[in-house]
């Protein structure tokens, strides 16, 4: 059955990846990216958004634009996220609250702003995107992994908070992906991995709640 599916950070890497393989189906996609000019090769019968989800005013926007736009949405896929590879000693103060921002805080004021689209949708499912630096102890990502473990306590609140409404909540636990045409492929993901889990999610029976899942690289 086609489905309405808004997808952050949908202009590259996963996103990009989760955005090209749900297109292959009936559904109805809108895309969002920082900038309309990261989206490439844009196809007619997709919408295409901008925010900055560093800023509440620029999210407040691009919901207005979405709520007029669609009566219901039915998947949101929080993709969005940057990545500091940094140790805290090197770690500036606006790095730690830029990461907070557009890991954290964006996508949780986004995801506040859609319920009321979430709640007409058939079945409706939010989709969050974390990493395995929120459950693992990796060194050099002190900030980085705190914004992503402040994602995996979200997910997992908001999936007792709207359950009993029929919302399902599900987060993804990522180690690398190769986002960034390394040759050591190996030991990373591909980003097609991500997008035909994230497919076969979007696809299972509505009685099927995956509610945590990790994906790792062996
Ligand atoms: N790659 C990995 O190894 C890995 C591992 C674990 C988890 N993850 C998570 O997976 C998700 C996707 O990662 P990725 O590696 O595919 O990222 P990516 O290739 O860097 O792409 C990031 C996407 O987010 C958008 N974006 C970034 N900052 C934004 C902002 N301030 N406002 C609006 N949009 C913004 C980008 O839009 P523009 O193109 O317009 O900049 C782009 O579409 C992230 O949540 C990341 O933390 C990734």
């Amino acid at each position: 059955m086609p489905k309405h599916i808004v997808i952050t950070g949908a202009s590259r890497g996963i996103g990009y990846a989760i955005a090209d393989i749900l297109a292959q189906g009936d559904h109805k996609l809108t895309l969002i990216a920082s900038k309309l000019t990261s989206f490439h090769d844009k196809h007619p019968s997709i919408g295409y958004f901008a925010a900055d989800f560093s800023s509440f005013d620029s999210i407040d926007i691009v919901s207005d634009q979405i709520i007029s736009q669609l009566e219901h949405v039915d998947v949101l896929i929080n993709n969005i996220g940057m990545y500091t590879g940094k140790t805290l000693a090197d770690t500036e103060k606006e790095d730690i609250q830029h990461q907070m921002n557009v890991n954290f805080c964006g996508p949780a004021y986004f995801t506040h702003r859609m319920l009321p689209l979430l709640r007409k949708g058939t079945h409706p499912q939010i989709i969050n995107i974390s990493s395995i630096a929120a459950k693992t102890a990796l060194p050099g990502v002190s900030a980085y992994a705190a914004s992503k473990a402040a994602v995996t306590g979200f997910s997992n609140s908001l999936r007792a908070e709207l359950n009993p409404e029929g919302i399902r909540v599900s987060v993804l636990h990522l180690s690398g992906v190769n986002t960034w045409n390394d040759h050591n492929t190996q030991s990373l993901l591909a980003p097609d991995d991500i997008a035909k889990t994230i497919q076969f999610m979007v696809n299972a029976d509505s009685r099927y709640l995956i509610d945590d899942m990790t994906i790792r690289a062996v």
